[in-house]
Order: C-alpha cells, then sequence, then structure tokens
C-alpha cells in the first residue's frame, strides 16, 4: 500500500511539472530496422521506408560484416585489470593520430566528461565555444576551474576573453571541429595565432570530423593540416566508425592523468573488448574510402545549389534554418509521411528561434534520394 502511495506521489509531481513545461516534443520512434540509407519505421499501419537523411554512419560502415565472440569484464579497467588488446588497440590509434597516447571511454560522451571534470583544476580558466556539444558543457561543470564561454566561431571574442586573463593557472580552449548541429567550423589559423600569442591548451572534439574529412579520415584539423595545433584530440567510434565508444589523445602524461582521475574512466565497467574488435578494421575502411567523403561532399553540393544554400560548413551536416520550433515539427512530419527521415532539432538543444531540420548526408546516400528530397522540400519550406 505505501509503495503504491509513493509511486502515486511521483507520478502527480512529474506530470504536474510536464504541464508547466507545455509537455515535450521528445519521444522516442519505433524502428525496425535501421540502414544508412533506409529506415524502416513501425507505425500503426505497419511498416514503412523512410530515406535516412539523419545518420552519422557517415560511411556506411555499420555494415561491415565482422564475427565476434562476446567477452565481457564486469569491473572497470583500474580495478579489475587493463584487457592487453585494449591496450594494444590504443597504442594503434594513438600511431594513426601521430599522437603519443590514445585512452578509449565507453562513450563519447563520457569521454568529454571525463577530461573536462578532471584536467582543469581550480585557478584554470576554461574558455568554450558557446555552441559546444552538451558533454563538453556536462564536463566542465563538474570541474573546480572558472570557465567562460565565447561566442559562436568568434575569435575577437576568445581573444579579448583571453586578454582578460589574469595570467594565474592554466587556460583550457575548447571547441569542436563541425559543430554537430551547425555543420560550421573554427578558423584554423586564427586559432593557431592566438595559441602561439597566448599559450593556452587546445581541446578539441572531432565527432563530426572522422571520417568526413582529411585524406586518411582524421577529421577536419588533418584536413587543414593542423593536427599538431590539438593538444587533446576527442573523437567517438559512435558516428563514422559506427561502434561504441570515445578516445582521448594527446601527450603520454594526458593518458596517465586520465587514468589516475577521470572518474567515468575510473567508476564504469570497461566496455567488454569484444565491442572493439571491428575497430580496426573499420579504421581500415575508413582510410581507404576516399570515395565515400567525395560522394558525401557531392551530394552536399547538390543540396547547396538546389536551395541555394551558402556558406554551408565543410562536413556532411546542413542545417536547414526555421526559427520557428512548431513550424520545423510540422516540416518534419510532413517529410516524415511522404517518405524521408529528417530530424527537427529545437530548443533547448539549439538556441530559442533556432529550430532547424537537420540533415546529415552519408555515402550511402543516392543522388536521387537528394533530388527526390529536394522536390519535397521545395513544397514544405
Ligand atoms: C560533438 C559530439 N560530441 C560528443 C558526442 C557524444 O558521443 P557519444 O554518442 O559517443 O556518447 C556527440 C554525440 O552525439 C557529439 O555529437
Amino acid at each position: 500500500m505505501r509503495f503504491a502511495a509513493k509511486l502515486s506521489e511521483l507520478e502527480s509531481l512529474l506530470s504536474k511539472r510536464w504541464r508547466g513545461m507545455g509537455g515535450s516534443h521528445r519521444r522516442l520512434r519505433p524502428v525496425e530496422t535501421y540502414g544508412p540509407r533506409e529506415l524502416l519505421v513501425r507505425e500503426p499501419s505497419g511498416l514503412r521506408p523512410l530515406i535516412n537523411f539523419s545518420s552519422n554512419d557517415y560511411l556506411g560502415l555499420s555494415q561491415m560484416e565482422q564475427e565476434v565472440k562476446l567477452s565481457s569484464q564486469p569491473s572497470s579497467r583500474l580495478l579489475g585489470g587493463n584487457r592487453c588488446r585494449v591496450e594494444a588497440w590504443e597504442a594503434e590509434v594513438a600511431t594513426y593520430w601521430s599522437k603519443d597516447s590514445a585512452l578509449f571511454y565507453p562513450t563519447g560522451y563520457m569521454a568529454n566528461v571525463g577530461v573536462l571534470s578532471c584536467l582543469p583544476q581550480k585557478g584554470d580558466l576554461v574558455l568554450m565555444d558557446r555552441l559546444c556539444h552538451a558533454s563538453l558543457i556536462d564536463g566542465v561543470r563538474l570541474s573546480s576551474a572558472r570557465w567562460k564561454r565565447y561566442r559562436h566561431l568568434d575569435m575577437e571574442h576568445l581573444e579579448s576573453l583571453l586578454k582578460d586573463h589574469d595570467g594565474a593557472g592554466a587556460v583550457w580552449v575548447v571547441s569542436e571541429s563541425i559543430f554537430s548541429m551547425d555543420g560550421d567550423c573554427p578558423d584554423v589559423s586564427a586559432l593557431r595565432q592566438l595559441k602561439e600569442r597566448y599559450g593556452f591548451i587546445l581541446m578539441v572534439d572531432e565527432a563530426h570530423g572522422v571520417g568526413v574529412m582529411g585524406q586518411g579520415g582524421r577529421g577536419f584539423f588533418e584536413d587543414q593540416g593542423a593536427l599538431d595545433l590539438v593538444d587533446i584530440l576527442m573523437f567517438n567510434f559512435s558516428k563514422t566508425l559506427a561502434l561504441q565508444g570515445g578516445c582521448v589523445l594527446g601527450v603520454g602524461e594526458l593518458k596517465r592523468h586520465l587514468v589516475a582521475l577521470s572518474r567515468p574512466q575510473i567508476y564504469s565497467t570497461a566496455t567488454p573488448s569484444s565491442h572493439w574488435e571491428a575497430l580496426l578494421p573499420r579504421m581500415a575502411a575508413m582510410e581507404s574510402d576516399a570515395d565515400g567523403r567525395r560522394h558525401i561532399a557531392g551530394l552536399k553540393k547538390s543540396i547547396e545549389q538546389g536551395l541555394g544554400l551558402q556558406n554551408v560548413g565543410p562536413s556532411g551536416i546542413i542545417p536547414l534554418m526555421i526559427g520557428d520550433g512548431s513550424k520545423a515539427l510540422a516540416v518534419f512530419e510532413q517529410l516524415w509521411e511522404a517518405g524521408f527521415f529528417c530530424p527537427a532539432v529545437l530548443p533547448p538543444t539549439v538556441p530559442q528561434g533556432k529550430a532547424r531540420l537537420r540533415l546529415s548526408l552519408n555515402s550511402s546516400l543516392r543522388e536521387s534520394d537528394v533530388n527526390a528530397l529536394l522536390v519535397e522540400l521545395q513544397k514544405c519550406l
């Protein structure tokens, strides 16, 4: 009886808060099978295929088959012993990026939280682009360092904050390479000049650059010939590599610190090593798939030309700005009905008044898919 009473108290509290929030557009949509080009969604009337303009499986590597024998180790790497094969894979990944060390985390979210919650310390200052991913924000919120946000991609604003710094403690600058909701990127030569002038530590999240940019798919900073500029490079396995996990690359001392201090690493069970069995084969496929990268660039060009878009960033992400949240949802529904999955992104994920459709192009999509989408978009934008 007491249990039932408690439950209804919780229910009434949550439903009151839900009403106070005006509900939420966030709900899960049932997908029966996933493919980078096509999703099969379950609807009351049955299964329906949708062309997938939402996937971060940029090179379609989810479709690479590999038999693995499930292994698990129900403890953290620190407490239960470190699997030699994981250590060896980390060394290979570090070498591929020409960095001294790599440390894997169960997810990219945990990697960002793990770095920023422990490395910047009291007396340090963290300067972060205003549109950085939630995992970077959550990480720095857990740290004891001071932190400020600079206007999105605004290097002059970043410089004015660097000038204001009193000189005590280390300064950490944090940016994404390709911003996940806008597809744009920082000005690398301006960052280099600022770094030379003010001497900060640069952390970059390459989640959306890896696979899509750079000759070997190492990301935006490889593309710009500027991997040396990045002190802490984070990327995740859950986009192009279509696995699960995060990776932090940098000097050897970085890994030593994270192993000893980074709480998501210490207090969470190690990812089963079998899960990463496919990592190196997928990285090799990523490296050699320059055609896939070119194909994505071609699809993007067709969309830019078809919609008359300008200044779209260099990646496969295209934001179609709508502004009003309910209009964005209406366009999303209309495209869904027409057979396209183009997710709407609304506040608080993006700032108020900046609701959009977020197209994410992958190499499994065809030119004919893009043309069909353009026809539909002309009707509803
Ligand atoms: C820029 C960026 N960083 C970090 C993450 C988190 O990575 P994961 O999904 O592997 O936890 C994401 C994923 O949405 C992302 O887009």
